[in-house]
C-alpha cells in the first residue's frame, strides 16, 4: 500500500515579526480522517502557524503542500477556495446582524439569500450539529455570549464543507454542554474524511480527540507523536523542555482577620449569597457554567449593583458603585473575559501592567516611567510573559500571554482581596504551575483570594475552602478535607434550588 499524501503538509515554515522569530522551521501534517493536535507553551507559535494555513499571514520561508501539490496562498480567500478553514482564537462577529447572517457572511454576495431563507438554512445547519439547543439563528451578534460567538465561528467553517479544518483553542470559552457538542462535531468531520488540526492546552481533550500530536517550543518544531505512543509527562517535557511536578500541593497559610464578608447579598442574578474570606485564605468557587460564579465576582468588585444584603470589608459595610471604588478599597479583579473587559490591546505591556496601579494612584499625578518599566519587567519574568520588551503592544502577544498581562496588572496593585475568575484559562502547563505558586505566595503574605474555576482539579488544588454555586445561589460549602470532585459536582447539580 502506498502512503497517501497528507491533505495538508507544512514544511520548514518560518515567520518573523520584526525581532520575534515566531516560527523557525516548523513541520505539520494533517491527514484526511485524522485529528492532529498542535501543542506548545504560550507564544510557541501555534496560532501563527494556523494563520499561515488560513492565508492570513504569508510565511517567510518553507512550503505548503495541499494533497501533495505546492501552494502559495496570497490571502484568506485563496485558502478558503482550496477547501481550508481556520477557526480563529478570537471570533470576529458582526454585532448588528443576526447569527444567520454572521454564519453566511462570506457567502452572501454570491448567493443572495433573503433573510427568511437565510434563517431557515442557518437553523437547519445548527440543528444538524445539535447547536440549535444552545443558539438561535435570529439572535443579534451583539447579544451573543463568548461560547455562542465561538459556535458561530465554527458554523461558518463547517457550512463550507472544507477538506481541512483547524481549530485554535475552541473550547476555551465553551461550557460542558457545548464542548460535548463540539467533540461530536469533530468526530463526525473525522468520519467524513476531513483533515483536522486542533490547538489546545487541555491535555484531557488531546487524549480524547487526537490521533497525532505535534509539539512546538519557542517557534521550533520539537516532534510528532502518535497518541498511543506518548503520555502526559512526555508531552509536557516536549513542550516545556523539562519535567514539571504534575500535581500542585498548597501549604495552607495561617489565617488572619476576616477580609470580606457577604451577608445575604442579592441582585438580579445572584441570590442570598453569604460568604467570608479571611486574610491568608484561598477560597474556591465551583459550579457549572451559568451558575452565577462570574456574576458573583462582578458583584463583589462593584461591576454589578447590590440590591439586597450587605458587603463588608474588614467589618465595614461597603457599597461599590464602580470597579474604581473597589480598587481603592484594595480589591483586585481579573475577570473571565480578559480581552473585552480588561486589556488595552493597542497599548504596551508596560502600560497595561501599570494601569490598575495608575488608577488607584490617580490622586498623585506623577508616576515614574522607570518604575512602571521595572514593574512590568518583574512580572514578565515571574509569569514568563513572552514578549520582546515591556514596550510591545499587548495586541501583538499570543492569547495566553495576554492573559498573563491581566494577571500581572492585578498582582501589581498589591490587593488585600484578589478575585481571580478562571485564572489559568488559555494558559500553558508551565505557567499554570507558576500561577498556582503565586496564589500560594500571596496567601502566605496575608492576601485573601477567591478563585473561580471550572477545572475541578484546579479548585481542589488551590483552595482552602470551597463554595459551590448553582442557579445563582450557594448550594454548599466544603472544607478542603471534605472536598472531592464528586462532592462538588453533587452540589453543583443541586436541583432543589431551581424551583
Ligand atoms: N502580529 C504580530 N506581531 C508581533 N508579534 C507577534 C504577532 N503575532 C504573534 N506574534 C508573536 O509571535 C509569537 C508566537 O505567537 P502565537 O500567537 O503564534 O503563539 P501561540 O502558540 O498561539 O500561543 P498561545 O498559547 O498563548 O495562544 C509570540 O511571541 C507572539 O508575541
Ligand atoms: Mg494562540
Amino acid at each position: 500500500m502506498t502512503e497517501q499524501a497528507a491533505a495538508l503538509k507544512a514544511h520548514a515554515i518560518t515567520k518573523s515579526f520584526g525581532p520575534v522569530h515566531a516560527l523557525r522551521g516548523v513541520d505539520l501534517e494533517l491527514r484526511a480522517g485524522e485529528v492532529t493536535a498542535l501543542m506548545g507553551e504560550n507564544g510557541a507559535g501555534k496560532s501563527t502557524l494556523l494563520k499561515i494555513l488560513g492565508g492570513d499571514y504569508r510565511p517567510d520561508g518553507g512550503e505548503l503542500l495541499l494533497a501533495g501539490e505546492a501552494t502559495d496562498f496570497t490571502g484568506p480567500a485563496d485558502a478558503r477556495d482550496a477547501g481550508l478553514r481556520v477557526i480563529a482564537q478570537e471570533p470576529e462577529i458582526v454585532p448588528w446582524v443576526s447569527v444567520a447572517e454572521n454564519i453566511y457572511i462570506g457567502t452572501l454576495g454570491s448567493v443572495g439569500f433573503r433573510r427568511g431563507q437565510l434563517e431557515r438554512n442557518a437553523t437547519e445547519e445548527l440543528r444538524r450539529w445539535g447547536f440549535d439547543r444552545v443558539i438561535d439563528a435570529r439572535t443579534l451578534g451583539a447579544d451573543l455570549s463568548p461560547a455562542q460567538r465561538q459556535i458561530v465561528e465554527i458554523m461558518r467553517a463547517v457550512i463550507a464543507r472544507p477538506k481541512v479544518i483547524c481549530f485554535d483553542e475552541p473550547t476555551s470559552s465553551l461550557g460542558d454542554e457545548e464542548v460535548a457538542l463540539l467533540f461530536a462535531l469533530i468526530r463526525r468531520l473525522k468520519a467524513d474524511g476531513v483533515a483536522i488540526g486542533y490547538v489546545s492546552h487541555r491535555m484531557g481533550e488531546i487524549f480524547q480527540l487526537a490521533d497525532h500530536i505535534t509539539v512546538l517550543r519557542d517557534g521550533a518544531y520539537v516532534g510528532t507523536k502518535a497518541v498511543g505512543e506518548t503520555d502526559h509527562d512526555e508531552l509536557v517535557r516536549m513542550m516545556v523542555g523539562r519535567d514539571l511536578t504534575q500535581f500542585f500541593h498548597r501549604e495552607p497559610a495561617a489565617l488572619g482577620d476576616t477580609v470580606l464578608e457577604l451577608d445575604n447579598v442579592s441582585n438580579d442574578i445572584v441570590h442570598d449569597i453569604s460568604l467570608t474570606v479571611r486574610a491568608g485564605e484561598v477560597v474556591g468557587v465551583a459550579g457549572l457554567v451559568g451558575a452565577g460564579r462570574s456574576e458573583l465576582m462582578k458583584t463583589i468588585a462593584g461591576d454589578l449593583l447590590v440590591t439586597g444584603g450587605e458587603i463588608r470589608m474588614h467589618g465595614v459595610p461597603r457599597r461599590f458603585r464602580s470597579p474604581q471604588d473597589s480598587i481603592r478599597a484594595g480589591i483586585g479583579f481579573a475577570p473571565e473575559e480578559r480581552k473585552a473587559e480588561a486589556l488595552l490591546l493597542d497599548r504596551s505591556v508596560r502600560d497595561n501592567t501599570a494601569l490598575a496601579v495608575l488608577r488607584s494612584l490617580s490622586r498623585w499625578i506623577f508616576v515614574k516611567d522607570a518604575a512602571e518599566s521595572a514593574l512590568a519587567q518583574s512580572y514578565i519574568e515571574s509569569l514568563r510573559i513572552r514578549t520582546p520588551s515591556p514596550e510591545q503592544l499587548v495586541g501583538r502577544l499570543s492569547g495566553g500571554n495576554q492573559q498573563k498581562v491581566v494577571l500581572a496588572r492585578w498582582l501589581a496593585t498589591k490587593p488585600k482581596l484578589l478575585l481571580l475568575d478562571e485564572p489559568t484559562r488559555g494558559i500553558d502547563v508551565g505557567a499554570k504551575a507558576e500561577i498556582y505558586a503565586i496564589i500560594d505566595r500571596l496567601a502566605h503574605e496575608g492576601v485573601a483570594v477567591i478563585v473561580v474555576s471550572s477545572e475541578l482539579p484546579e479548585v481542589l488544588g488551590v483552595s482552602d475552602r470551597i463554595y459551590v454555586m448553582a442557579h445563582g445561589r450557594i448550594t454548599g460549602e466544603l472544607p478542603r478535607a471534605e472536598a472531592t470532585e464528586e462532592s462538588i459536582l453533587a452540589l453543583a447539580m443541586d436541583e432543589e434550588v431551581a424551583a
